[in-house]
């Protein structure tokens, strides 16, 4: 017998142990496919492999949160219950989603020099911003239409921010407005600006968030209407369900795809979807025909920044001339951001971006950052890269699609965990002390 035939002998003897294994009775999923692989004859190693990563994937196997073992597995756990086109808004980049990917993937060019015989008993990882003192550094980026996910809605990732100690921070078109979120966080959150071409809409939506006490108002620049999410197209596509029956009007961010056309939203239907927004509650939205308007320049932050009595932040800087820009125009904090990918089809990561953004601010004011960060390592990375804080945004909403509420604790408490962690492991016993030093390249 040649080597080859051998081989495949061994595979296939595997597989029926491993189909036939007692450790493997209780999942009848599991046996079950095995067989069918065995009976689908040619058994390479590839196939096998693929198969078993798909099936540790699956998300079968978990059924509480406690049972999940990092924030990626809540992935799949959100794909079985959200609806395809809800699932398809959330996962979407734009064109290939090639820069969603690099986001991540940017991490794991960087390395973590981690350092020995450091007394690592007790670990600090709480950060102050603008005054206030968090647990961690790790906050909520802000996320539309949370209740396309799950009925709890923002109001279940508030409840999570504030039972964990979290900053979020509350989209303006979330499905519940910032009174509600600061009451069920119990902690501050800070209010997401899209400005609309409406000042007096802006304006109002600012002295809103304002009067509720919201300490600070994030500026998000980031974004053109129009972007190109195929991933939202093809996936509503799939999605057999009649979407008029909740989105009621002409227009809505997951009703684009059934055509392919990249809809302006400047239609009647625009202005009946954010009507139905609770931070427009009450507002005259008739003449409101963009959320991002193309014609959005630096004198408008001028403008906003005369306007805004608590912090303004700038949220989608990823240069240093922009960076210094935001700075001379009165901002009092950036996040590194590009939309999670949404925006536009750069291939840059936001973790290489944050270095220039960093040197443009000069240390003057605060720089956050979001994008892919999956694992307390990432954020380790990004805070000896010199990031304030660090953002997240799919993998709260698929915690709060899984398993609500209960869920984003879950992928919070994951986080926190992985940080202190790695904080241990490098020998860096405070925020403060994750310097450049303790990734590559260091200086
Ligand atoms: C479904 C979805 C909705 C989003 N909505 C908003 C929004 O309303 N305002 C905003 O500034 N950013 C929004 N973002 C971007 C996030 O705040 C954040 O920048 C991004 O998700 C970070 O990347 P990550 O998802 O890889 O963690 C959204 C992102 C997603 C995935």
């Amino acid at each position: 017998m040649d080597h080859k035939m051998e081989l495949n002998k061994t595979r296939r003897k595997f597989l029926r142990m491993l189909a036939a294994s007692p450790v493997l009775a209780g999942s009848h999923l599991f046996s079950n496919s095995v067989t069918n692989l065995l009976a689908a004859g040619e058994v390479t190693e590839r196939k096998f492999r693929d198969w078993l990563e798909n099936f540790q994937q699956s998300g079968d196997q978990i059924t509480s949160p406690d049972q999940v073992l990092d924030v990626m597995d809540f992935e799949p756990l959100a794909r079985k219950v959200v609806p395809p086109a809800h699932f398809g808004y959330l996962a979407t980049g734009v064109d290939d989603d090639d820069t969603v990917r690099a986001n991540h993937e940017a991490y794991s060019r960087i390395q973590i020099r981690a350092r020995r015989l450091v007394n690592a008993e007790n670990v600090d990882m709480s950060r102050t911003l603008f005054g206030t003192k968090w647990d961690t550094p790790i906050v909520l980026s802000p996320v539309s239409a949370q209740k396309a996910f799950h009925p709890d809605g923002e109001l279940g990732v508030a409840r999570a921010a504030g039972a964990k100690g979290h900053l979020m921070m509350l989209s303006t078109v979330a499905t519940a407005s910032i009174e509600d979120a600061l009451a069920a966080s119990g902690k501050p959150v800070w209010q997401q600006l899209y400005p609309t071409n409406v000042w007096e809409i802006t304006q109002a939506i600012v002295k809103r968030a304002e009067r509720a006490g919201s300490p600070a108002i994030v500026l998000t620049v980031d974004l053109h209407d129009g972007s190109n999410r195929e991933t939202l197209f093809r996936a509503q596509r799939v999605d057999k369900r009649e979407c008029s029956m909740c989105h009621m009007g002409s227009y809505s961010p997951f009703a684009r795809g059934r055509t392919g056309a990249i809809a302006a939203p400047a239609s009647a239907g625009f202005a009946n979807y954010i009507a139905r927004k609770p931070m427009f509650n009450g507002l005259d939205v008739s003449k409101v025909n963009a959320l991002h308007p193309l014609d959005l320049n630096w004198d408008f932050v001028k403008r906003l920044r005369d306007t805004v009595t608590v912090k303004l932040l700038i949220k989608g800087i990823v240069t240093r001339e922009d960076a210094q820009l935001a700075v001379e125009h009165g901002s009092d904090g950036l996040i590194v951001s590009n939309h999670g990918g949404r925006a536009e089809e750069t291939l840059r990561s936001t973790i290489e971006s944050l270095p220039e953004v960093i040197d443009g601010v000069g240390g003057k004011v605060p720089v956050l950052v979001d994008g892919g960060v999956r694992r307390g390592t990432d954020i380790f990375k990004a805070l000896a890269l010199g990031a304030t804080a660090v953002g997240f945004g799919r993998p709260h909403s698929w915690g709060l699609a899984a398993f609500g509420q209960a869920g984003v604790e879950a992928v919070l408490e994951i986080y926190r965990r992985e940080l202190r962690n790695i904080m241990r492991q490098a020998g860096t016993t405070s925020v403060e002390k994750i310097t450049r030093a303790y990734v590559t390249p260091s200086r």
